[in-house]
């Protein structure tokens, strides 16, 4: 067996959605271990885009097992408007998809309260996807979720729910000056969802632990990026999980030792959705280039994506954080066009060399990146499909990420389409993550 974790090194909008579903066939199960439906998986079947949310893009494969871990929140509505889109295109879901029956709710009034609360803060603002997924991992701490398997008893839902309301309806309308909500109505909109969501609800630790047992592979999925993560990125301009990798084990219930490596995705440049420091952001018409040949628009939000050189002083970061196995580099065809092409190998404060990546936002506002400038290819490379037929410079740049960010490069994704990928299946690194021993 070979359980492997996928997760972005970044700010999230790695890529990742592609190369899970291009990885998929060698897994049997695909698991995802947090965030919830704030992330936006993009994946180009022959002429066909997708965009899924919540549910891992590994359904689309016939025959794998698709798994959303208890670490996940979950809008009911959100989930079945992707169950039934995908039931429309006739994907069966019957026994290849499961929720975890401890995942957390979304409830309304976490994304009232976001709202209010990224108003309250003006241009302090997150620049969340108000999609309510803060508030809801607080009250997960606070010990007042409401969980998916407590859909089966609605007179104790309601319980919970009412109890709940009368504390948001007084942060509503005493801090926010904000409308009320009612539980009634409410309760009804979740009454009507109940069963659609019921029907895939599984103790999916148990499932997990199970199908690690008898031999199966499990990919496990991370949404967002190493960056956005609440304890390792910027905080606090980050999403309210572990997107790390270290998130993958309480986000399922498998245990660290049944993890056998870490695949990192990173894009060949840099990008941002929301507030928070960007050292290498490029305000300027190459970021300009960038955002428009990599059509850096949010999948959920549609917001214009900020664009910057490759930091490797975040690659490094995010290699030892989530101890990487091996990476991959995607859209690396977005830079076919520039004449030059920077990257920052790290960063300098006064002068001086910056060690450890900073915990302090403010800090990592002012500090100065560090770039080397490498020639750019110019040429089209969306039909290379062999790394020896990339452009030199092309090579020579993957070579000095690899070489800076101290972890080697196995997929090299050149567009959105599944055959526009070099796999560098001789890499021992990668083939530990496939392996089943
Ligand atoms: P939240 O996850 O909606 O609370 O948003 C917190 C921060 O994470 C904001 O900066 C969002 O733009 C960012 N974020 C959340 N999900 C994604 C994603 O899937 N890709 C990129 N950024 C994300």
């Amino acid at each position: 067996m070979s359980n492997a974790i996928v997760v972005g090194t970044q700010w999230g909008d790695e890529g990742k959605g592609k190369i899970v579903d291009l990885i998929t066939e060698r897994f049997d199960v695909v698991a995802r271990y947090q965030g919830g439906h704030n992330a936006g998986h993009t994946v180009v079947v022959g002429d066909r885009k997708r965009v899924l949310h919540l549910i891992p893009s590994g359904i689309l494969h016939p025959g794998k097992v698709c798994v959303i871990g208890n670490g996940v929140v979950i809008d009911p509505f959100a989930l079945l408007k992707e169950v039934e889109a995908l039931e429309e295109e006739g994907l069966e879901l019957e026994g290849r998809l499961f929720v975890s029956n401890r995942a957390h709710l979304i409830m309304p009034y976490h994304m009232a309260i976001e709202a209010a609360e990224e108003q309250r803060l003006g241009e302090a603002r997150i620049g969340t996807t108000s999609r309510g997924i803060g508030p809801c991992y607080e009250d997960k701490m606070a010990r007042r979720g409401i969980r998916v398997g407590d859909l089966r008893d609605l007179d104790a839902f309601r319980d919970r729910l009412q109890s709940n309301l009368k504390l948001k309806n007084k942060i509503l309308t005493r801090i926010y000056g904000a409308k009320t909500l009612n539980s009634d109505e409410i309760l009804e909109r979740y009454r009507r969802v109940a069963p659609g969501v019921l029907r895939f609800m599984a103790d999916t630790a148990e499932y997990l632990q199970r199908a690690t047992r008898a031999g199966r592979s499990i990919l496990l999925e991370g949404a967002q990026g190493t960056l956005l993560d609440i304890d390792h990125g910027t905080y606090p301009f980050v999403t309210s999980s572990n997107a790390s990798a270290g998130g993958a084990c309480s986000g399922t219930g498998l245990g660290p030792g049944q993890i056998d490596g870490v695949l990192g995705i990173s894009k060949a440049y840099t990008t941002r959705v929301g507030s928070g420091p960007f050292p290498t952001e490029l305000d300027d018409e190459v970021g300009e280039a960038i955002r428009r040949r990599g059509a850096e628009f949010g999948a959920t939000t549609g917001r214009p994506r900020r664009c910057g050189w490759f930091d490797a002083a975040v690659g490094r970061y995010a290699a030892r954080i989530n101890g990487l196995t091996t990476l991959v580099i995607t859209k690396l065809d977005v830079l076919d066009e520039l004449e030059e092409i920077r990257v920052c190998t790290g960063y300098e404060m006064q002068g001086r060399p910056i060690g450890s990546f900073p915990m302090d936002v403010a800090e990592l506002e002012r500090v100065r990146p560090v770039y080397e400038s490498h020639p750019g290819w110019q040429r089209d490379t969306s039909g290379v499909t062999e790394y020896a037929d990339l452009p030199r410079q092309a090579r020579d740049y993957l070579s000095r990420l690899a070489e800076i960010i101290e972890t080697d490069i196995s997929i090299i994704s050149l567009g959105p389409k599944r055959d526009a990928t070099i796999i560098l299946e001789e890499s021992p690194n990668l083939q530990s993550l496939f392996s089943r021993g």
